[in-house]
């Protein structure tokens, strides 16, 4: 069975259970699950319990959603809804798996998306633990599936909100935390890139690479959503470190660099928009 284009009758079924209805989306990546203990939760729901929407087959991928706000007085952030564990395009081959978490939240009302990734560190200077602000995207593999919808073949040249960003930036100063900024491209996985690849990705000016985030941005933009995206740099590249690269290893530097990914986007979720 396919996923579902339109999630409306699933999101009256979850604002009916009392979830306040959320203006802002977090989708989380590898190994950065624990972010939703930050919430006040107004409710959690599994997605196995969402009539179509898709389950993840990954380790650290653990398929909820939790509502809720986050709250440090005199501060409270918008409404939330928070994406544990997203379901990558290579699990099903099905472009709408992947843009799934997008439409759901569409269909909840909501208007700006935080999407959050796991990524490869191709940008020389970086280090596993480092966070990227994503400035732009590219992609290797548009003719690997259809595209969102037929009306949306291409990424929009303005992938990413201005005010979104600016509070991002603004935030991991406040913080402290520091931030990078880099072009994030997309393969399609599951196996890690040679290094041949990697000198091609970084070649064509990728800053990191990762399996995600791309088919989420192209929907949220056809959409009208918001959308700004922040990298964790979980290690480096094939053949740019020696170190022999797994997905436990990716997991293990997130769960490492997960207080100041969560510091950062505490301080910066209390300052998105309403
Ligand atoms: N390559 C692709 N995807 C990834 C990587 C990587 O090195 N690290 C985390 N996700």
């Amino acid at each position: 069975m396919g996923i579902g284009l339109d999630f409306g009758p699933q999101a009256k079924e979850l604002l009916s259970q009392g979830v306040e209805r959320p203006a802002v989306a977090v989708i989380l990546g590898s190994g950065l699950g624990e972010f939703a203990s930050q919430l006040t939760i107004s409710g959690r729901v599994a997605a196995d319990k969402i009539d179509g929407y898709p389950r993840s087959t990954v380790s650290g991928h653990a398929g909820a959603l939790y509502f809720g706000r986050i709250s440090a007085a005199p501060r409270i952030s918008p409404p939330l809804v928070i994406f544990q564990g997203r379901v990558h395009y290579y699990e099903s081959g099905d472009i709408s798996t992947a843009v799934a978490p997008i439409r759901l939240a569409y269909a909840l009302g909501v208007r700006s998306v935080l999407i959050t990734n796991a990524a490869g560190g191709i940008d020389q200077s970086f280090q596993p633990g480092n966070l990227m602000l994503i400035d732009d995207v590219l992609t290797l593999n548009p003719a690997s599936g259809p595209a969102p919808t037929t009306d949306s073949t291409e990424i929009p040249r303005r992938a990413f909100d201005a005010e979104l960003q600016t509070i991002l930036v603004d935030s991991a100063h406040e913080t402290k935390v520091p931030m990078r900024r880099g072009i994030y491209a997309w393969v399609h996985g599951p196996s890690y890139e040679t290094a041949a690849e990697i000198r091609m990705l970084r070649a064509i000016g990728a800053s990191a690479v990762g399996m995600s985030t791309v088919p989420e941005i192209v929907e949220a933009n056809r959409l009208g959503l918001r959308v700004a995206g922040v990298s964790l740099i979980s290690n480096m590249g094939t053949g740019i470190s020696d170190t022999k690269l797994t997905h436990d290893e990716v997991t293990a530097t997130a769960r490492e660099a997960s207080h100041r990914f969560t510091a950062l986007l505490r301080h910066a979720l209390l300052r998105f928009p309403q």
